[in-house]
């Protein structure tokens, strides 16, 4: 499929997923997500770019069943969400994680083949045993994200934070998941490795036709890496388009002073916290 065609909303192709006027509300008033609305067609890498609160984790949560929704609907292909089972999404639907959430004591293959709670009874996963084919597939998506045979028996944690996240993806990848959740997947990384680490999430997305929501604070690597950019404030959508539209005035819609007139734009005064 075209990556032109891929970078427009729908643009006459069947969507993947659809979030139809989504409502998360808290009960200090805040609504988290006020009112969401749009569809990602298959194959695109769709970045949610937004500053600390705008909602980005809340949406992509809400996709995996981890938030609760108040109201609104989401559905992936022909399936409504809200009547998935946690087991049949999980299925589906993987997730990279900012922090990586491996089990830093648990070997490099003991976190791969977490990826496969959806598919083997929990039992299996507590004891550690499961079938040669996964185990064939924790070595391939290894080998895929850059990491071999070596790394499998050593601990997460003794891998740098670029490496970890490697693992991260090589989890998500382990059952072959229709859709990619990756919230914030690069903000634990220094600029040059979380170039890397997105690069190969577009391109293991991209070979495998899988869907990406990456959630992202950097604007510049949202223009690099992005089919398509979602903008979003205080809950609501505020850009939606191909990267080369998102100029100056989208980016001043987006990060701008009009509800924080002293403060710089918060990507200038997050300090990343480097692995
Ligand atoms: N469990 C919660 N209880 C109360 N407020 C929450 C909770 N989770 C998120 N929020 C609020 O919802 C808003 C959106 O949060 P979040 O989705 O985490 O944004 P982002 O990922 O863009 O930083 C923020 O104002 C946040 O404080
Ligand atoms: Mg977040």
């Amino acid at each position: 499929m075209a990556r032109a065609a891929l970078a427009q909303d729908g643009g006459g192709v069947q969507p993947h997923l659809s979030f139809a006027h989504l409502v998360r509300r808290f009960p200090d008033g805040v609504r988290a997500l006020d009112d969401v609305s749009f569809t990602v067609p298959k194959g695109q890498f769709c970045v949610v770019l937004g500053r600390s609160g705008s909602g980005k984790t809340t949406l992509l949560r809400s996709v995996n069943g981890l938030t609760e929704l108040d109201g609104g609907t989401i559905r992936m292909g022909d399936m409504d969400m809200s009547d998935a089972t946690l087991r049949a999404i999980r299925r589906k639907v993987a997730m990279v994680h900012q922090s990586f959430n491996l089990v830093e004591r648990a070997s490099v293959a003991a976190n791969v083949l977490s990826g496969a709670v959806a598919e083997a009874p929990s039992w299996r996963v507590h004891l550690g045993w499961y079938p040669a084919r996964l185990r064939a597939r924790a070595c391939a998506v290894l080998h895929r994200v850059g990491l071999d045979e070596i790394h499998l028996p050593r601990r997460a944690a003794a891998l740098s934070g670029g490496q970890q996240q490697r693992v991260g993806i090589a989890r998500a990848l382990l059952l072959d998941p229709e859709v990619i959740l990756a919230d914030e997947p690069v903000a634990s990384l220094d600029p040059a490795i979380s170039r890397e680490i997105l690069a190969l999430l577009r391109d293991v997305a991209r070979e495998r036709g899988a869907t990406v929501l990456c959630s992202l604070h950097q604007t510049d690597l949202a223009r690099e890496f992005g089919d398509r950019i979602v903008g979003m404030r205080q809950g609501r959508v505020v850009f939606d388009g191909p990267p080369a539209r998102f100029d100056a005035a989208a980016e001043a819609a987006l990060y701008g002073a009009a509800e924080m007139p002293m403060r710089p734009a918060p990507h200038l005064i997050e300090e990343p916290v480097y692995a």
